[in-house]
C-alpha cells in the first residue's frame, strides 16, 4: 500500500473534509475520501431517498432501535420516538456522560441532516476566539467564497411577512419585540425559491413537508450537491463509502497509513483496508477527528501530537428551550423546517446570547414557542482515551451546561415577564424547561494554533492536517458551519501554495 507519489487522504465528507477534497481535486493531486456513512442517492421502496420526521424508520438514525430526536416528547407523552431497525441511518447522538452530541452521518456529513443556517459570525466573536487568525482577510476572502460555494441565499421578506409556514416566527418576534429585543433574518442554504413553489403546490414538499433532522428529500443544498459534487467533478476524487478509519500511523519514510474498517448495513466489519498517503487532511468532525488524533497519540502510533489535542472543546453554549403562547397567539398548523429569524441579543455585553427560532412542525396548533439559543459558555471540556474500550471519554459535567441555561434564562425570562408566558416544561423530559445537555454544534478538541499551527498544520505530525470542527475553540456564538468552511478554505489555499509547492 506504499502511496503514489502526490497522493492526499481525506477523512469525513462533512464541511472540513469537502472543501480539502475539492481543493486537493482542483490542484491535480489525486484524492481519497473514506467516509464511514452512507451515500444517500438511491430511493427506498416509498420512492424517497430520505425518511420523514414524522414516520422515521431504519434510515432515520446510526444503528438504533429506536429514534433518539432532541425533542423527546410532547405534552409528557412519548410521541416522538419510534422503533426503527438498525441501519446506518443520516443521524447519530453520541452520548458522552453528561452530555449528548448530534452528528449526520454519510456523504456530506452534518449537511445532511442540519437546519441549514448559514450564519458568519460577528467579526469582533470571531477575532475573540481565534485572534491569531487575519480577520480582515477571512471577511474579505475566505467568508465571502464559503458563502458563495454553499449556496447561502435568504428569504424573500415579503413572502415572510404573509406566509402561514412563518407565522411562528413572526409570534416570536412580536413577543421579543416587546421586550425590547432585535431580531434579525437568518441566511440559509435551504433554496427560497423551490420553498415558495412548495407552499404554492407547485414543488414536492420538503422543508414545508416537515422534513430536516433525518434528511430532506429536496430543496436543500447539501454538500453532496455543492462541494462533493464539484470535488468529483474534477475527475481526481473517489469516495469510500462506509468506511470507517480507525488508526493513524507514520511510516518511516514520512508517509502516513490510515487502517479502516469496512461496514456492511448491518454494521458488520467485512473487510479492513490500510490506505497510504502522503497527506492526511482530517475532517472527521470535531468528535471523529479528535478521536483519531487522541488514539494515535496514546497508543504511541504518533506519540509526537501536542498535549492540545483532546482539548478545548464546547458546545456553541447550545441550549432549547419553549414557551407557551396566549391561546390568541397561534404560531401555526404548518410551520417551515427551516429556521429563518434569530433573536439577536449578542451586543448585550452582560449576557450575549443569539436565539433562532425554531420551528416545531407538528401538523396541529400547540401554541409553543421553540428556539435553540447560543449562548457564549466561557466552559469548556477535554477528550480523554480509554484503553479499555478503545474509545474516548468527555469530560464535561452538568455544572458547566448550567452556565448555558442561566445566560438563555436570563434573557427569555425577560421575554416571558414583558408577555405575561411561561415555559413549557413537556418538551425534554423531567419536567425540564431548558435542554442543555445536548448540543448541534461539537466544537473544538484540536483547537487551531494550540493542537495545530495556525494553518490546521497538526503539531508532531507533519503532512497531517485538520479542516473541520474540532479547529474552533467551543464556541463562536452563531451555528458553526459557514465558519468550519471559510477557514478549511484558508487552510486548503495556504497549504497547496506552500506545502505542495515544496
Ligand atoms: P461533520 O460532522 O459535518 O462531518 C464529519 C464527517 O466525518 C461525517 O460525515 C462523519 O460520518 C465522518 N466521520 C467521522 N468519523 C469518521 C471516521 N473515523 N472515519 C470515517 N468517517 C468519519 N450548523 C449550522 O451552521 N447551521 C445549522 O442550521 C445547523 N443545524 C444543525 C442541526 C443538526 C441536527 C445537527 C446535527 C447539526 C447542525 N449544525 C448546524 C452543525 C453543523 O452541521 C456542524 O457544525 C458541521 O456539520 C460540522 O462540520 P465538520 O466538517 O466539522 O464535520
Amino acid at each position: 500500500n506504499a502511496p503514489e507519489h502526490g497522493t492526499a487522504l481525506v477523512v469525513g465528507t462533512g464541511y472540513g473534509g469537502a472543501v480539502a477534497a475539492l481543493r486537493l481535486g482542483e490542484a491535480g493531486i489525486r484524492t481519497t475520501v473514506l467516509e464511514m456513512g452512507a451515500l444517500w442517492n438511491r430511493s427506498g421502496p416509498d420512492g424517497r431517498v430520505f425518511c420523514s420526521t414524522a414516520a422515521p424508520d431504519h434510515r432515520s438514525m446510526w444503528f438504533r432501535t429506536r429514534t433518539e430526536a432532541p425533542l423527546a416528547t410532547f405534552l409528557w407523552l412519548d410521541v416522538v420516538n419510534k422503533n426503527i431497525s438498525p441501519y446506518p441511518g443520516v443521524l447519530d447522538r453520541v452520548r458522552f456522560a453528561d452530555m449528548s452530541v448530534f452528528v449526520g452521518r454519510g456523504v456530506g456529513g452534518g449537511s445532511l441532516v442540519n437546519g441549514g443556517m448559514a450564519v458568519t459570525p460577528q467579526r469582533a466573536y470571531f477575532s475573540e476566539m481565534l485572534p491569531h487568525v487575519d480577520a480582515d482577510e477571512m471577511y474579505r476572502t475566505y467568508f465571502p467564497r464559503a458563502n458563495a460555494m454553499l449556496g447561502v441565499n435568504s428569504i424573500d421578506p415579503a413572502w415572510f411577512e404573509t406566509t402561514e409556514w412563518y407565522r411562528f416566527s413572526r409570534v416570536s418576534r412580536k413577543h421579543a419585540a416587546r421586550a425590547g429585543l432585535r431580531t434579525t433574518f437568518v441566511p440559509n442554504v435551504y433554496d427560497f425559491g423551490y420553498m415558495q413553489r412548495e407552499a404554492a403546490g407547485t414543488a414536492v414538499r420538503s422543508a414545508l413537508g416537515g422534513e430536516v433532522i433525518y434528511g430532506n428529500n429536496h430543496g436543500k443544498r447539501s454538500l453532496d450537491r455543492t462541494y462533493l459534487a464539484a470535488a468529483l467533478g474534477t475527475g481526481n476524487v473517489t469516495i469510500e463509502t462506509l468506511h470507517r478509519a480507525r488508526a493513524v500511523r507514520r511510516e518511516r519514510d514520512g508517509t502516513y497509513v490510515v487502517t479502516a474498517d469496512r461496514i456492511d448495513l448491518a454494521g458488520k466489519v467485512v473487510e479492513t483496508r490500510e490506505f497510504g498517503c502522503e497527506r492526511l487532511f482530517l475532517g472527521a468532525g470535531s468528535l471523529g477527528t479528535t478521536e483519531l488524533l487522541l488514539r494515535a497519540r496514546e497508543t504511541g502510533a504518533l506519540p509526537g501530537l501536542s498535549d492540545e489535542v483532546g482539548r478545548g472543546w464546547g458546545p456553541n453554549g447550545n441550549v432549547m428551550t419553549g414557551r407557551a403562547n396566549h391561546l390568541w397567539d397561534t404560531v401555526g398548523a404548518n410551520q417551515s423546517t427551516m429556521p429563518v429569524m434569530g433573536i439577536d441579543d449578542r451586543d448585550n455585553p452582560d449576557n450575549p446570547v443569539f436565539a433562532e427560532i425554531a420551528p416545531l412542525p407538528t401538523g396541529l396548533e400547540h401554541w409553543v414557542s421553540l428556539y435553540l439559543a447560543i449562548t457564549r459558555n466561557p466552559e469548556r471540556g477535554t477528550f480523554r482515551y480509554d484503553p479499555a474500550t478503545d474509545g474516548v471519554r468527555l469530560d464535561w459535567n452538568r455544572a458547566q451546561s448550567q452556565v448555558s441555561a442561566a445566560s438563555a434564562k436570563r434573557l427569555f425570562d425577560r421575554i416571558n415577564a414583558r408577555n405575561a408566558t411561561i415555559y413549557r416544561y413537556d418538551l425534554f423530559g423531567g419536567n425540564r424547561t431548558f435542554a442543555d445537555d445536548f448540543t448541534y454544534h461539537p466544537l473544538g478538541g484540536c483547537v487551531l494554533g494550540r493542537a495545530t499551527d495556525d494553518y490546521g498544520r497538526v503539531r508532531g505530525a507533519p503532512g497531517v492536517y485538520v479542516t473541520d470542527g474540532s479547529l474552533v475553540p467551543g464556541s463562536i456564538g452563531v451555528n458553526p458551519f459557514v465558519t468550519i468552511t471559510a477557514l478549511a478554505e484558508r487552510t486548503m489555499s495556504r497549504v497547496i501554495a506552500e506545502d505542495y509547492a515544496r
